[in-house]
């Protein structure tokens, strides 16, 4: 697996919790003409979701809006990244992208058309603050606004994510996420977006994937700004931890009605075998890539992550910063898309001398992911693989909210993404329509996991599926499709698929045998 397809697969997936309950890979085969980790039909036809569930779809500034340079606009390191050569596959840009920016009018009334009732978007923070610092620009503003009371005439519940990645160019020159004077910036900006939107919008998650941004961006160098140091991994996540803590205060005091939770990636992690070691590696995974920040807002602290002591002299941790840290949440959103197998590599001596050394999936290198976690995380191929390269494993969806409900005291939670990668397109014999058919399984079989959940007691509000429209997906450019909505790119047509319109038919009926 090349770097590319090493990044976009970790994206989606970059988490895992320790689930060593004793349920082994091959327990969850039913029989042997049943797709391996499938769920059965019955299953899902029982699946019922509560009176008010809120179904809505979830996208991002950077993949969808395009208008790369307009109305004051400053350069993003997107911007900066698709626009060197070699980065993206194809060679392609966000440059327009789905042109959302002019054409959100219309994507909303295609998400009332399906029965929406929540939307999940984010805001381009170089669109408000050019370089990251001063006075907003009210051009970008205005757009946000015009765009908030757009949903809202819709019936559609506005839910704004901070930051979706797309960092301005100037922050970066100061020298990135590891610089901790980030923290305040971001605070900064927060209160601002809280100022001018939180008369109308409530819901507030700070970041998109922190630990993707940390980890992806200054450690393995697969996402901008490419840097490869586990030290400036360390203390981005640790910025990023107290810019979480200061953007929690600053939109809370700009707004009475706001509620702030999160965004973070998670996939549940199995312990490769039964060995204490392999659970201890397996519990690693789950405190670093699942629960980190998560643990650092509720509880000032982060959590077991290292092998030994956590490094804090590395991270630029200072006495006190557990006050910072602390921003107890008001829901806790998180995203599911697959799972991790993991096994420890704590006794091996780790030998790439601090450069990324590539394993978050291959899981063959000597000592592990990097020299502070120490284990290995692959994706398994027991179950099916989408278009995109993801294992298809429904079951994780029950584990992963099971777990975040019985170690968090039963929180309100919020999936902020779930989704899968097909490449079907429309078919001129069927009258042009896209006939997804193994999305609408996916989603059936991962919803009906959720309705488990809550059966057996999750307090789970919302779901948003990844995503409303295909759009530009990062470093695949545009060789992946998540949309439920086709966009062709050629001329901006949009096609509802099978799967968007059977999805309208499931938010209308809150069961999924529609
Ligand atoms: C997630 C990202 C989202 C999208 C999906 C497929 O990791 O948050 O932007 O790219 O993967």
């Amino acid at each position: 697996m090349n770097r590319r397809q090493f990044a976009t697969r970790s994206l989606a997936a970059v988490a895992g919790a320790a689930l060593h309950s004793g349920f082994g890979i091959a327990a969850v085969i039913h029989s042997a003409e049943q797709v391996p980790g499938s769920i059965a039909d019955s299953v899902i036809q029982k699946a019922r979701f509560p009176e008010g569930f809120l179904w809505g779809t979830a996208t991002a500034s950077y993949q969808n809006e395009g208008a790369w340079n307009e109305d004051g606009k400053g350069e993003s390191i997107w911007d900066r990244f698709t626009h060197t050569t070699g980065k993206v596959r194809g060679g392609v840009t966000g440059d327009v992208a789905c042109d959302q920016y002019h054409r959100y009018a219309q994507d909303i009334a295609l998400a009332k058309q399906l029965n929406q009732k929540s939307q999940r978007f984010s805001i381009s923070w170089p669109r408000i603050q050019p370089t990251g610092i001063g006075a907003p620009n009210m051009k970008g503003i205005d757009h946000y606004s015009r765009f908030v009371d757009a949903l809202l005439e819709a019936g559609i519940r506005p839910w704004c994510t901070m930051y979706h990645w797309d960092l301005p160019q100037a922050l970066e020159d100061k020298g990135g996420w590891p610089n901790r004077d980030l923290a305040g910036y971001f605070g900064e900006y927060a209160g601002i977006l809280a100022k001018h939107l939180g008369d109308r919008c409530t819901m507030w998650a700070p970041f998109n994937m922190p630990w993707a941004i940390a980890f992806m961006g200054y450690a393995a160098g697969a996402l901008p700004p490419c840097r490869t140091s586990f030290s400036d991994f360390l203390k981005a996540a640790h910025t990023l931890a107290l810019a979480q803590g200061e953007a929690h205060r600053a939109v809370k005091a700009a707004s009475a009605k706001a509620t702030v939770g999160s965004a973070y990636e998670m996939a549940p992690a199995y312990a490769k075998t039964d060995s204490e070691d392999d659970r201890a590696a397996a519990a690693r995974y789950h405190a670093m890539n699942n629960v980190f920040f998560l643990e650092a807002a509720m509880h000032g602290r982060y959590p077991k992550a290292f092998v030994g002591e956590p490094p804090l002299d590395v991270m630029g941790y200072k006495a006190g910063d557990e006050k910072l840290l602390l921003a107890p949440l008001d829901w806790v959103g998180f995203h599911y898309y697959t799972r991790r197998v993991v096994s420890d590599a704590s006794k091996e001596k780790f030998q790439s001398g601090g450069a990324f050394s590539g394993v978050e999936i291959e899981s063959n290198s000597p000592g592990g992911r990097d020299p502070y976690t120490r284990f290995r995380a692959g994706m398994p191929t027991v179950g099916p693989l989408t278009d995109a390269g993801l294992e298809v494993w429904p079951r994780g969806m029950y584990d992963l909210v099971t777990k975040i409900s019985k170690d968090y005291n039963n929180p309100i939670i919020e999936i902020t993404e779930s989704g899968c990668g097909y490449l079907d397109e429309p078919d001129g014999e069927l009258g042009g329509r896209v006939p997804d058919v193994r999305r609408i399984q996916w989603f059936k079989e991962t919803l009906a996991e959720l309705a488990r959940a809550m059966a057996d007691g999750a307090k789970v509000r919302a779901f948003h599926a990844w995503t409303l429209l295909d759009n530009f997906q990062w470093g695949e450019g545009y060789t992946e499709r998540y949309g439920l909505i086709y966009t062709d790119f050629r001329n901006q047509k949009r096609t509802i698929k099978n799967s968007g319109l059977w999805y309208g038919r499931v938010a209308a009926a809150n069961r999924l045998d529609v």
